[in-house]
């Protein structure tokens, strides 16, 4: 596509993403419970959970929608919750999934409302980590790729509710 270069492709994501659930397949006990966040994690919950069906686990999905940030390529700081936090959680394994962690704020944001509903047990998945970026603390227990400060889009990530649809991760030129 015009303006993107290619950071990550489709066959590097899905190898990735195997690799991924067979780690989260030895680490989270029993049937658990995946949390994407929409809308920027759902392609990627729909590729990791049939990976994690090939590497033997059996999870559940739910999403939950945080406010968006509109068209602004940086999170404005008071997030909200879009709908109900998922019913039925309460002391099941979940496995928190976003498609990148920036600043921290959104993953923690939503990990504290999993938390209130009283989750024993909550593991923390994202594609993509930007580390230099976390303005707070947040242990991603799984993490697909490290990435530098680039503002990327595709596989479910998008600029302007562009993009999403790639099935590749690009940087905007
Ligand atoms: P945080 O709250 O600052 O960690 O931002 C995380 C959220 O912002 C993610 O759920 C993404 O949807 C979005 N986001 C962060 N960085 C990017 C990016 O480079 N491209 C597209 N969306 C991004
Ligand atoms: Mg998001």
């Amino acid at each position: 596509m015009d303006g993107l270069s290619i950071l990550f492709s489709a066959a590097q994501i899905a190898a990735r993403v195997d690799a991924l659930a067979l780690e989260i397949d030895r680490a989270i006990p029993g049937d658990f419970v995946m949390v994407g966040l929409l809308k920027g994690a759902a392609v990627f919950v729909a590729d990791l959970a049939r990976a994690l069906d090939r590497a033997g686990a059996r999870p559940e999905i739910e999403f939950m929608r945080l406010s968006s940030y509109g068209f602004a390529k940086e999170s404005s700081g008071t997030l909200q919750l879009l709908g109900d936090v998922p019913a039925g959680l309460a002391g099941r394994p979940i496995l928190l999934v976003d498609d990148i962690v920036d600043t921290g704020r959104s993953i923690a944001f939503a990990a504290a409302q999993l938390r209130q509903g009283g989750i024993c047990d909550l593991w923390i998945c994202a594609l993509l980590d930007k580390p230099q970026r976390r303005g707070v603390e947040v242990a991603i227990d799984f993490v697909g790729f490290s990435i530098g400060d680039v503002f990327v889009v595709g596989y479910g990530t998008d600029y302007a509710e562009k993009y999403r649809h790639l099935p590749y991760i690009g940087t905007v030129d």
